[in-house]
């Protein structure tokens, strides 16, 4: 049985269009060509853009990058792509679409809208003409309207504006897809499940290499790692959009859930160490990391209480070190000296911004970061340590040079993941240059 092929939009926190790219081939060799799944199709990476990798494929693609992506931050289905030089093209072009195939009008509905350099003078009055566009659609063909719902619709709706294009997306996610079902509590700065995903990608981590997080907090790289190691999906414990759309059928999707199932059993069967580990200072973090990650089904992970510039090699072989330490605008450093003079600049502006440019390092930050830059360089030769941060000064401070610097946004901070590869002897003082 062959089923319809779809143009995919998958969008991700900027600076991993290409690990996700390279995911999103790995979910289609294995979850969907490989799958016993009739009306499965293929799935076929295309391009990159900032922010995002699109693809093609069927509904069954469309469920499995769903299900299996760790990096996206949501599945858009392409419903209609057409030129407009006003409001009333876009209003005729979503009106034109066939969107009682997708959805009835008693279910609920939002509109989202997002622009690049386009002419339109209200964003927010486009967004309305969209909606009314896709309502007036409904009622013409099905009868009557479609509530809107911003909170919790059944179904959203995204149009993408470039100059001169628009383009309707169906999303297929709902929640967002960093959203797993297993964080309990935030702690206080934790990082986006897709974006520590990501970062687990870009350092070339693979299950059964030792990686060490000493900055765990709510333990998001651990918990990713280790589902990643136990073949556990990370869309496996929560529901989808897609569920709520007509063309959603519940045998083929269990298909797919019961193949993500065996794969887990099949990763458990041959996975004998596990070796992943963390560690904070704070003993209420780890009370959090605990918890997050007994829901997110890898309990038994080695965590301990310590302070970063006392931390030791968890294993004798050597392994990946990541952290995302605090960052002066987001979380204090602990167990230092006293803080410096208060910067006078409000909050709220520092926070808009360019936070990675205009850090300034606090003297006891400094003085923490250059312990933790002697305990990496005397106690961990041989292994490579990512470290996430805002801050362009870090490498100074650690007195390492990156061998690699990475942009990242960990939301609309701009951020760098530095690569510093710890030789036996190494010691570098010369501050690294940016
Ligand atoms: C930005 S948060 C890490 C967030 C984490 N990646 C997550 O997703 O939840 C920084 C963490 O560093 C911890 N921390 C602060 N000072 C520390 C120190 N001296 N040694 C170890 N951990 C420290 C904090 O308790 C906090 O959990």
């Amino acid at each position: 049985m062959s089923s319809p092929l779809f143009d995919w939009f998958v969008p991700c926190p900027r600076g991993l269009e290409a690990p996700l790219a390279a995911e999103l081939a790995e979910i289609g060799e294995l979850h969907v060509a490989g799958a016993p799944l009739s009306g499965g199709g293929s799935l076929v990476v295309g391009a990159q853009v900032p922010g995002g990798v699109h693809f093609r494929g069927g509904w069954v693609a469309g469920m499995a990058a769903n299900l299996h992506s760790r990096i996206a931050s949501r599945v858009l289905l392409k419903i209609a792509q057409g030129p407009y030089r006003n409001e009333n093209d876009i209003y005729e072009l979503t009106h034109r679409q066939r969107w009682e195939q997708w959805f009835a009008p008693s279910q609920t509905m939002r509109v989202d809208l997002t622009a690049i350099k386009s002419p339109v003078k209200s964003l927010e009055f486009t967004t309305l003409r969209v909606k009314d566009a896709v309502c007036d659609r409904l009622r013409d063909v099905a009868g009557s309207r479609p509530s809107i719902d911003t909170a919790q619709p059944d179904v959203r709706v995204f149009a993408f504006l470039t100059v001169n294009e628009c383009t309707l997306y169906l999303d297929t996610s709902g929640e967002p897809l960093f959203k797993r079902g297993w964080r309990l509590d935030k702690g206080a700065a934790p990082l986006r499940e897709n974006l520590a995903a990501g970062i687990l990608r870009l350092t070339g981590w693979t299950p059964g290499t030792p990686l060490f997080d000493p900055m765990c907090g709510s333990g998001t790289f651990l918990a990713e790692a280790a589902q990643t190691a136990l073949g556990i999906a990370p869309g496996s414990e929560r529901r989808f959009g897609f569920e709520k759309l007509k063309p959603f059928h519940p045998g083929m999707w269990q298909k797919l859930k019961t193949a993500a199932t065996e794969q887990r059993r099949a990763a458990r069967a041959s996975q004998s160490d596990i070796n992943i580990f963390g560690s904070d200072i704070s003993g209420d973090m780890l009370e959090k990391a605990r918890a997050n990650l007994h829901r997110a089904g890898v309990p038994n992970l080695s965590l301990k209480q310590v302070d970063a510039r006392n931390m030791v090699p968890p294993t004798d072989a050597p392994g990946i070190l990541l952290a995302n330490p605090p960052y002066g605008e987001r979380i204090e450093v602990r167990g230092r000296g006293p803080r410096g003079e208060v910067r006078d600049t409000p909050r709220s502006r520092r926070e808009d911004d360019d936070a990675f440019a205009r850090a300034q390092p606090d003297p006891a930050d400094t003085e923490f970061f250059v312990s933790f830059g002697n305990a990496l360089k005397q106690r961990f030769p041989g292994w490579r340590a990512y470290v996430l941060t805002s801050d362009r000064k870090l490498p100074g401070m650690l007195r390492l040079r990156e061998s690699t610097k990475t942009p990242l946004f960990n939301g609309a901070l701009e951020c760098r993941l530095f690569r510093f590869d710890l030789i036996a002897g190494s010691v570098r003082n010369r501050p690294a240059e940016e």
